[in-house]
């Protein structure tokens, strides 16, 4: 009997949807045994989020300071596989799960684990991804896969949708614009890649800790927002740094900061960043070859 240790956070429940859509053959079975744990930080954050808590959090995402999480007193000793459902937070790791990640606990469950990390979040997780690859492999783990489901309808629409659904809770579609968040088809489709790992988990292939998910669309990355990505992160350590010398979290200079970074931020969404988005489609059959090499490298472990 193979037994599998499913760790997530998630505040709408979007995640959970995706974590138990691709365990479902998982759970299912009676080869295998999953254990489901919800990450759950001492402090919650909320949802939907008010507009300063919302930014609040960005410089402690983008500096991985992580939380306080809650211990888990139930594991079992020893797990053949590991499946790390999170979602991205200003380009980061959500902070539950950099503070589950940089726990003790973590240290002791994921020392030699082979890793599966899911991801569903708008459309920028390559630079958490990274991060992700060395909080995994401090421990002393091993990523072997990752999907990723991203929000429908384009990073354009996503620009708008997924900061309503955040900051209101409203999901639906309105005016011109598609419904915020991973379409539902998408998440039903994503059990498929659990079917592949039961097959794999049958036969003892993750001992090998070798991918399990190549080939199979696991994950896409878009090469064109990979520039805008490594732009934005470095433009976040900046604003990060000064948010954070203006006050500790929830004080008062802390938000005036905030208000002149969400005014930044807003103006850079409908002005920059349309035209980066713009020069890099113009300027792409030049870069095309070493767009396509970091593609190939973002997309690993899992690549098309
Ligand atoms: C504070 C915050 C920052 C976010 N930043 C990003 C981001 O940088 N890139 C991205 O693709 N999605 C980002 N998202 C969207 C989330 O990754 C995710 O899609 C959304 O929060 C829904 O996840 P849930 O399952 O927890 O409800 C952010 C969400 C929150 C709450």
């Amino acid at each position: 009997m193979k037994r599998v240790l499913v760790l997530y956070y998630s505040q709408s429940g979007q995640l959970t949807n995706m974590v138990d859509s691709v365990t479902k053959p998982l759970k299912e079975s009676s080869a295998v045994t999953v254990d489901y744990r919800q990450i759950k930080p001492v402090k919650a954050y909320p949802y939907p989020w008010p507009f300063y808590p919302f930014f609040d959090a960005f410089p402690e995402a983008i500096y991985m300071n992580g939380c306080e999480v809650e211990e888990f007193d139930d594991l079992a000793d020893d797990y053949d596989l590991i499946i790390l459902g999170y979602t991205v937070w200003f380009l980061s790791p959500s902070i539950p799960v950099t503070g589950f990640m940089q726990s003790e606990q973590a240290k002791k469950i994921f020392k030699d684990k082979p890793v599966v990390t899911l991801i569903a979040c708008r459309d920028m997780w390559v630079m958490a991804q990274e991060k992700m690859k060395k909080l995994i492999s401090d421990l002393g783990a091993t990523l072997i896969d990752n999907v990723v489901l991203t929000d429908q309808g384009g990073s354009i629409y996503a620009f708008a949708t997924t900061p309503r659904w955040l900051l209101t809770g409203k999901k639906d579609a309105f005016w011109f614009f598609p419904p915020a968040g991973v379409a539902d088809e998408e998440i039903q489709n994503s059990s498929r890649f659990g079917e592949r790992i039961l097959v794999a988990l049958k036969s003892d292939e993750e001992k090998k800790k070798e991918p399990l998910l190549k080939n199979m669309g696991a994950v896409t990355v878009n090469g064109k927002l990979v520039g805008t990505e490594k732009i934005a992160t470095r433009s976040f350590m900046i604003w990060g740094k000064l948010i954070q010398k203006a006050g500790e979290p929830g004080s008062f200079a802390r938000k005036i900061v905030i208000t002149v970074y969400a005014l930044f931020l807003a103006t850079l969404v409908l002005t920059i960043v349309p035209l980066n988005i713009l020069v890099r489609r113009l300027i792409y059959p030049w870069r095309k070859e070493a767009i396509e090499k970091s593609v190939k490298y973002y997309e690993q472990p899992s690549g098309r």
